[in-house]
């Protein structure tokens, strides 16, 4: 019969594989790895599978070498705690050493770095701490030539002479720990193949050491996020190998050095934003053919740009945002960068126009180059940039708005359109020629005193997610289709001239109503692209999902009364409805936004008593009910006790012992009863006022600007 054929031939081979190993698992090797598991607190079921083996070199993430000699250990994400035994070092054939992302504590054991055999050793993403000792002078030449300690809790000072054992050394990943002193340099001195320095997100301070310029091999040095200050030195840049040149989030400064510069020619990557440097983008830059990243937002760099940033062809991003530019980008002739995808000149002193240079750069898909003196007319040529996804134009002096919209409305995968700020005066245009937009998630027209109504043309960006309309000049009532708008939730069309009542319809906006609710599955994401790979994100933005919900049409000139319905929107953070002629009483339904945290009712005709259920919103910090017509007691209780009497300023009829209306005892208000609760929600509160305010309705339109602008 074939069935009993293959079970013998299975039978066989089990046998043999068997035969195989039993000649393997050295007694005293297993005594070492049991005294490994003996010094775990939680081994996660490996306990159990190494004991069923009598022999060691079929157990669960070992392997043996043909003669029964452990090679390897190979235990990652296995959730082992506990500490690492230095019996591991005993294994006199240990090459690979893999316990990466466990909950390991305590220290690295000395044994495992000054191991006679290890060629790689990977404990990232653990908890260990403690120093890293310097390995005994005694200690004669190690093999070790990967070793990743990131992602742990060491601290104290880096080791330096023990690197001098190690002439075999590759890369270090020592990133993201906590360790202190100056960041080594000692790697360079008789190592000849050490090749990448990870030290990042650590708390080195100091200058950069002197020695850097010996590593002949060095091809990837990262140490941003850490407290190193000072220039860098020339020696840096006989470091002719770098790639990858990575040290954002200090505190250097000085100039760079062109023509030094150019000795880093082989440069791919390089990120010095967010530190202190000054003086000029040198010149040299364009001789770094090979580069890119190219990273130098927020620092102290003026000038013009050099011209011959235009020679650098292979460039994908470059990133100048936060400093002190100027001159016209004209300077540089953009026709060359075939690669570039973003580019990032937000916030610096540019004037003059778009040149058209930039339209023949077909890949570009972030555009920031807001907060400038731009300005000038879109010309028809940026229909050439069909990947286009991100536009910030805002705060410049462009003009014509209606020619701007038409150009823009053919970039059809773009998702993040900002150009406030400009077209100061113009007119909303509102015909139904604008059409396309039809990715568009964020929108902000914001600040440009446009005249004019909300224009029909905006009912069909289905996919929009934040509207930003406010400080323009906006007049005729809010439109009716904006619940046809599936996703919006973030509406600000506060300060214009609009009129009417508030719609029925903005009580239906789905998001609003529910939290429920997914984001649009293919909203902007929180970075648009990762490049070389390994390294840094691009550029950050927020993702739009990180807004919170909001509506805001204060400073209009909406009248009627505020609709009960009101209480529907029940994901709302924050509702401002200061500022126009509302009249009637507060909806008590407002009571039912249960995660409202900003209300302002203010500089309304509004009548009637505040509702006491609004004790209920226990998350409610900014509350602001002043100059209105409101009487009786002001209710006690919840968030209440916190507000000021300014949030009640100006209903002379309004009376409360905080006021200097105080109640008679026939109209005091209805006391909740000081509770346990109470305490609880004031905590609460307290976690939410963090969590929630803090990244919540603070993300006002500037702070929007921030990230989009
Ligand atoms: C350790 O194992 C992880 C998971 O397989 C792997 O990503 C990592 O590259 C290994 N470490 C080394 C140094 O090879
Ligand atoms: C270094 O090793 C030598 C010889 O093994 C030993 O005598 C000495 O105590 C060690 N020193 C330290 C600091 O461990
Ligand atoms: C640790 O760093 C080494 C060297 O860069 C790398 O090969 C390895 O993949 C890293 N380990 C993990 C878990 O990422
Ligand atoms: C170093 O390790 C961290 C994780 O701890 C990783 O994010 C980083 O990319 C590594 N560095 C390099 C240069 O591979
Ligand atoms: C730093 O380590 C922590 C804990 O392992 C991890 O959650 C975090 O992602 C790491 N950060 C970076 C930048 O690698
Ligand atoms: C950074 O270093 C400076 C001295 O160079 C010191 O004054 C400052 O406190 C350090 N900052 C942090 C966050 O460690
Ligand atoms: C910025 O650079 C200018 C010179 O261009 C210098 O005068 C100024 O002090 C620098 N500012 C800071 C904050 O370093
Ligand atoms: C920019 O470079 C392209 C290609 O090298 C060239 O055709 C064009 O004339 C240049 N433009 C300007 C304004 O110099
Ligand atoms: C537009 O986006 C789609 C989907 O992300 C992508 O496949 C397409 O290549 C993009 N078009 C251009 C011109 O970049
Ligand atoms: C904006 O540009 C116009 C010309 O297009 C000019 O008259 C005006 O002064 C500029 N405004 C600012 C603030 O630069
Ligand atoms: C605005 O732009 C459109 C399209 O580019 C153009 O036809 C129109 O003449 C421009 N208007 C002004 C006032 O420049
Ligand atoms: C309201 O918008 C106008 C432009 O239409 C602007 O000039 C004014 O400063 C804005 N007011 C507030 C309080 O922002």
């Amino acid at each position: 019969m074939p069935f009993s054929g293959l079970a013998a031939a299975a039978l066989l081979l089990l046998l043999l594989s068997m035969a195989n190993s039993t000649i393997a698992c050295l007694e005293q090797e297993k005594s070492s790895l049991l005294r490994f598991l003996a010094g775990l607190s939680h081994d996660n079921g490996i306990a159990m599978s190494w004991r069923n083996g009598i022999d060691c070199c079929v157990w669960e993430g070992i392997t043996c070498s043909e003669d029964g000699a452990i090679i390897e250990v190979y235990l990652v994400s296995k959730g082992l705690e506990g500490q690492i035994s230095p019996s591991l070092g005993e294994l006199r054939s240990l090459l690979y050493l893999n316990l990466s992302y466990n909950l390991l504590s305590g220290g690295l054991p000395e044994e495992l770095m000054s191991s006679g055999s290890i060629i790689v050793l990977d404990v990232s993403f653990n908890r260990l701490d403690g120093d890293l000792q310097e390995l005994n002078s005694s200690v004669s030449d190690r093999p070790l030539q990967v070793l990743n300690i990131s992602s742990n809790r060491f601290t104290g000072e880096f080791p330096s002479t023990t690197w001098e054992k190690m002439r075999s050394l590759v890369a270090i990943n020592a990133s993201n720990n906590s360790f202190t002193g100056q960041i080594p340099s000692s790697f360079c001195t008789g190592l000849p193949s050490f090749a990448m320095l990870d030290v990042s997100y650590n708390q080195f301070s100091g200058s950069i050491p002197p020695g850097i310029g010996k590593c002949t091999a060095l091809k990837v040095l990262k140490a941003g996020h850490n407290n190193i200050s000072g220039a860098l030195p020339d020696d840096l840049f006989h470091a002719t190998s770098l790639e990858c040149l990575s040290f954002p989030n200090n505190d250097l400064q000085g100039t760079i050095d062109g023509v030094l510069m150019i000795k880093l020619s082989n440069l791919v990557f390089l990120d010095l934003a967010w530190n202190r440097f000054s003086g000029t983008i040198p010149d040299s830059i364009g001789k770094l053919k090979r580069l890119q990243e190219f990273h130098m937002n927020n620092n102290n760099i003026s000038g013009e740009l050099p011209s011959s940033l235009g020679d650098c062809t292979n460039v994908i991003t470059i990133n100048l945002e936060n400093n002190k530019l100027a001159g016209e980008l004209s300077k540089v002739n953009f026709s060359n960068l075939h690669n570039l995808q973003a580019l990032g000149l937000s916030s610096n002193y540019f004037t003059g126009t778009i040149p058209d240079s930039i339209y023949s750069c077909g890949t570009l898909t972030w555009l920031r180059l807001s907060r400038n003196k731009l300005q000038g007319q879109l010309t028809e040529k940026l229909e050439n940039l069909k990947s286009l996804t991100f536009v910030s134009l805002s705060y410049n002096n462009f003009t014509n708005i209606t020619g701007s919209l038409h150009i823009l409305k053919s970039l059809r995968n773009l998702t993040s359109l900002l150009i406030g700020s400009n077209f100061i005066h113009e007119a909303m245009p509102e015909d139904e020629t604008i059409d396309g937009f039809e990715n568009l998630h964020v929108l902000a027209i914001n600040n440009c005193a446009l005249t004019g109504k909300i224009p029909n043309w905006l009912s069909k960006l289905k996919k929009l997610e934040l509207l930003l309309l406010h400080n323009n000049q906006l007049s005729g009532p809010i439109p009716t289709w904006i619940n046809s708008l599936n996703f919006l939730k973030y509406i600000d069309l506060s300060n214009n001239s609009l009129i009417g009542d508030i719609p029925t319809a903005l009580m239906e906006m789905p998001m609003l109503k529910s939290d429920k609710i997914e984001d649009h599955p293919d909203g902007p994401r929180v970075s648009p692209f990762t490049i070389y790979v390994g390294v840094s994100l691009c550029f950050q933005y927020r993702a739009a999902s990180a807004f919170p919900k909001m509506l805001n049409l204060g400073n209009n000139k909406l009248s009627g009364l505020i609709p009960v319905k009101i209480g529907q929107l029940k994901a709302l953070l924050s509702l401002n409805l200061s500022f126009n002629n509302l009249h009637g009483e507060i909806p008590q339904s407002i009571s039912d936004i249960k995660n409202l945290m900003g209300l302002d009712l203010s500089s309304n005709h509004l009548t009637g008593a505040i509702p006491s259920a609004l004790v209920n919103l226990h998350f409610l910090s900014e509350f602001n009910v002043s100059y209105n017509d409101l009487q009786g007691p002001v209710p006690i209780g919840g968030q209440f006790s916190t507000f000021p009497s300014s949030s009640f300023a100006g209903n002379p009829k309004l009376c409360s012992p905080m006021l200097v209306q105080h109640c008679n005892l026939a109209e005091a208000a209805p006391t909740s009863p000081t509770s346990t609760k109470q305490y609880i929600d004031k905590v609460v509160f307290a976690i939410g006022f963090g969590v929630f305010f803090g990244i919540g309705v603070l993300y006002d339109q500037t702070i929007i600007s921030r990230y989009f602008g």
